[in-house]
């Protein structure tokens, strides 16, 4: 029953409904290991160790203008790129909590040059990569950054002490990856996670609980969507089947012209790709002939994540994304994702030119 205050009117007091059994990816984690009877615990320790750091970054970056965290540390990271405040303490504390898990051996993150081994725990099976902070040009203006990772299973025979391990373990193709996701810091924190063959889950930060709870459950791209998400301002330098397909979704033969949704986050416009369909794409270009994002902590587990929903990655040559293998782990490549049948229409496009 509404209650009434003094006036007569409802003051909905007393109306909200109260789900008392709640899924936080803890307990997901749990269940989800009791799925595999051979588990060790190992890996939900892991992501506990994960979550932790997602949890600290949103912290951070809520406080960021009250601390001033704000603007440039200073120097620059291994490819030149001016390294921001939270850049440098996003990497830190995610290199902190994998070191701290006791689970991981060997660690990529954008912001080093070198892989980071944690020779201290010789019998941790899993090795890292992470774009901690992906998006921080958009930092000081209080647009939506997130943190991206991928989780590979090191082979046994490097298990134990006196092993070496080194970027080598690392340099594998996306259909590696044994989980992959992302967090983006918006309004809230909403933290997507996969498994390799499984579902697509979405979490969101409850501040109070401090828990992620399950908010999005088997997440599934819709197959269509007419948004593309792309840095149009490179247009000069895209080679001309990237300028024929754009145009055609801006002046369709039929139809109406797509909608343009471009943050320059990848995490926030994939989050957006991932609910409302559609298609982001940064394409090779003779600027970036290899394309600009990172092979192994931006586009790989992004492609696994679009894949598992439902949608498609594939690079600027029209390979599946999980199929890229780098030579080196800061490799760059050209991506196109999103809604299975727009990546379509781009392979669609880029064998019309190569006839
Ligand atoms: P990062 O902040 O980790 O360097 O990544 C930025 C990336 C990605 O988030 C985004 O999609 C893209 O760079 C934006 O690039 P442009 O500014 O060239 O559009
Ligand atoms: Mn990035
Ligand atoms: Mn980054």
């Amino acid at each position: 029953m509404a209650e009434t205050n003094g006036n007569g009117n409802t003051s909905g007091v007393g109306q909200e409904q109260i789900n008392t059994d709640i899924i936080t990816l803890t307990r997901f984690l749990t269940e989800e290991q009791t799925k595999h009877p051979e588990a060790t615990g190992d890996f939900t320790l892991l992501c506990h160790a994960l979550q932790f750091s997602f949890k600290s970054i949103a912290y951070y970056i809520r406080r960021a203008s009250l601390i001033n965290l704000m603007g440039l540390a200073g120097s620059s990271n291994t490819t030149g790129d001016d390294q921001k405040k939270l850049d440098v303490i996003g990497n830190d504390v995610f290199i902190a909590a994998m070191r701290g898990s006791g689970k991981c051996r060997i660690l990529v993150s954008e912001e080093e040059e070198d892989t980071i081994v944690f020779d201290e725990f010789p019998n941790a099976r899993y090795a890292i990569v992470c774009d901690p902070i992906d998006g921080s040009s958009n930092l000081d203006a209080g647009v939506s950054v997130g943190t991206i990772f991928g989780v590979f299973k090191l082979p046994d025979e490097v298990l134990g002490p006196n092993k070496t391990v080194s970027a080598q373990h690392l340099l594998h193709a996306g259909t590696e990856l044994v989980a992959s996701g992302f967090t983006m810091y918006g309004a809230s924190a909403q933290l997507v996670i996969t498994m390799r063959g499984g579902t697509v889950n979405g979490f969101t930060l409850e501040n109070s609980l401090g828990e992620f709870i399950l908010t999005h459950p088997n997440m599934r791209l819709p197959t269509q969507r007419s948004i593309y998400s792309v840095n149009e301002g490179n247009t000069l330098y895209w080679p001309e089947w990237v300028k024929a397909y754009f145009n055609d979704l801006k002046f369709p033969a039929s139809g109406n012209p797509y909608s343009s949704r471009y943050i320059g986050s990848m995490v926030a416009d994939a989050y957006r790709t991932l609910l409302y369909g559609g298609i982001f794409a940064y394409p090779a270009d003779s600027k970036s002939p290899k394309g600009k994002l990172r092979i192994l902590y931006e586009c790989a587990p992004m492609a696994l994540v679009m894949e598992n929903a439902g949608g498609q990655a594939v690079n600027s040559h029209m390979e599946r994304m999980l199929d890229v293998v780098p030579e080196h782990i800061h490799d760059r490549s050209g991506i196109f994702m999103g809604s299975h049948g727009e990546v379509q229409k781009v392979i669609d496009m880029y064998k019309k030119f190569s006839k």
